[in-house]
């Protein structure tokens, strides 16, 4: 039975126009006008944009002693309810343990997904086995991207030689490395240096983790891409150190990405000193919000396209669970939700604010992560043959997030009390309505594992540099010594 949205707006990230789309199969079969299909959905006054695809979530994680307490049913219901139709969860082997195993378990836990989803592999140790095992994980599984943790110590880092063998593996696979940038050693030490002088709350995980961890760390990673001859994709950026060494690596011709999250666009690190204990530590989250410099620059680096995507790195913990780090601010669990906030808050704080466009709000949310993660124009386009998954916004509608009311299982959130001009009122997840202005109608197991195929290897061989042999197509700039 086909579906048609009449008398919409349809946005993409590279134009928008008056136009109708018809769904058929799980499809977009076309976008014009005058269509007629067997059922019709009025999107007058409305956007018809791609669903939203939050490409970094955390569902049901064994964490810092913790599993995070949405799990794929609850966090793509929420997701959906926010206008994202799918999302990309990170699997985790720990130190030492089979990817294949790893994977299995995500695949397991995902059968419960509402809407489509993806994974990223973690590499959390170097052997020769998970030298191996990244070949099944690219080519068996269809996983194109590769998750390394700089932080974390005595638990997920990897350390650089480690992240050069990955990066180098990561060429040789057409695969893209993931880093969380963060200096892990120093933050330890600095954390130790807090607690004995005192400071116990969760004020002291901001004060751990400043902007200059980060930003060496991503410096670092960036710098080992470059000799691995790999592009690289860095997550959760939330500071201009990290933001200037992508800039700086842009304009010298290498590939690097950058995520900065939903939250650090719109909350400051002021949050950490609020005296409710609870409160505070439902923000903790690493890296750290940052002041309103950093802030801004995010919003620039979004506007001029130095950054590319808005994420949320949701990964709730409920209060009980955030209070395993009461009397010790390191033994909080990082993380915080958002997945259904994502795409109204940035729409109000940015298209509503005119930092960026329609078009620039659907690149962001949807279609450059599309291309990154290489399943586009599959995922994050209204265009015929693209799965219909769509989001039909309305610009005028409103909502005040509440965590009284959102889907999501934990008992606050970070942006309650926030008000949104432009929310979801309909989303379709491959041609079936999964959420209507409230109503839930996505079922457990309707989400789809997407597999995305590799991109093509760089000959590792080439990339090293010795001195005047840079790799074709690896490097614009060529620097003869
Ligand atoms: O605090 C965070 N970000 N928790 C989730 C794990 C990670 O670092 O992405
Ligand atoms: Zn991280
Ligand atoms: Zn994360």
């Amino acid at each position: 039975m086909s579906i048609l949205i009449r008398g919409g707006t349809v946005v993409n990230h590279d134009h928008s126009r008056r136009a109708d789309v018809l769904v058929d199969d799980g499809k977009i079969v076309a976008v014009g006008d005058k269509l007629q299909g067997s059922e019709t959905i009025d999107a007058g006054g409305c956007y018809v944009m791609p669903g939203g695809i939050d490409p970094h979530t955390h569902m049901e994680l064994l964490f810092m002693g913790q599993v995070s307490a949405d799990d794929f049913e609850w966090g793509t219901k929420a997701a959906l309810s926010g206008g994202t139709t799918m999302i990309v969860d990170f699997c985790i082997p720990a130190p030492g343990e089979s990817m294949l195993k790893a994977y299995q378990a995500w695949r397991h836990k995902a059968e419960k997904a509402c809407s489509d989803y993806s994974f990223h592999m973690a590499v959390t140790s170097w052997s020769p086995q998970v030298h191996d095992e990244m070949e099944t994980v690219v080519k068996t599984y269809g996983i194109n991207t590769f998750k390394h943790f700089m932080a974390y110590k005595g638990a997920l880092m990897v350390n650089d030689d480690e992240l050069y063998n990955s990066f180098r593996r990561c060429a040789e696979l057409g695969a893209l490395p993931l880093v969380h940038a963060e200096n892990g050693d120093v933050v330890a030490r600095m954390q130790q240096d807090l607690l004995a002088r005192g400071i116990t709350g969760p004020e002291g995980h901001s004060y751990s983790r400043p902007p200059e961890v980060e930003g060496e760390a991503a410096n670092r990673a960036i710098m080992i891409a470059d000799m691995a001859g790999c592009p690289l994709y860095i997550v959760h950026v939330s500071c201009e150190q990290t933001h200037e060494a992508i800039r700086r690596a842009k304009q010298a011709g290498q590939r690097v990405w950058g995520e900065p999250l939903v939250q650090y666009l719109v909350l400051d690190d002021s949050e950490y000193q609020n005296k409710d204990w609870d409160y505070a530590a439902g923000r903790v989250m690493s890296p750290p919000f940052r002041n309103k410099k950093h802030q801004d620059t995010l919003w620039a680096g979004l506007q001029s396209g130095t950054l590319s995507v808005v994420a949320t790195d949701h990964c709730s913990f409920t209060i009980k669970q955030k209070r395993m780090g009461a009397k010790n601010f390191t033994q909080i669990p990082n993380g915080t939700g958002g997945l259904e906030d994502r795409m109204p808050v940035l729409w109000n704080a940015g298209v509503n604010s005119g930092r960026l466009t329609k078009e620039e709000f659907v690149a962001a949310t949807s279609a450059n992560i599309a291309r990154i993660l290489n399943m586009y124009p599959k995922k994050g386009a209204v265009a015929v043959g693209s799965d219909a998954d769509l989001v039909i916004w309305d610009p005028k509608a409103t909502k005040t997030i509440s965590a009284k009311k959102q889907v999501s299982r934990i008992e606050y959130n970070v942006f309650d009390g926030y008000q949104c001009l432009g929310v979801p009122r309909i989303v379709l997840s491959r041609g079936k309505v999964a959420w209507s202005e409230g109503d839930m109608r996505a079922k457990p197991g309707d989400g789809d594992f997407v597999a995305r195929p590799a991109n093509a290897p760089v000959h590792v061989a080439n990339a090293i540099w010795k001195g005047k042999t840079r790799p074709q197509g690896v490097k614009r700039v060529d620097v003869t010594p």
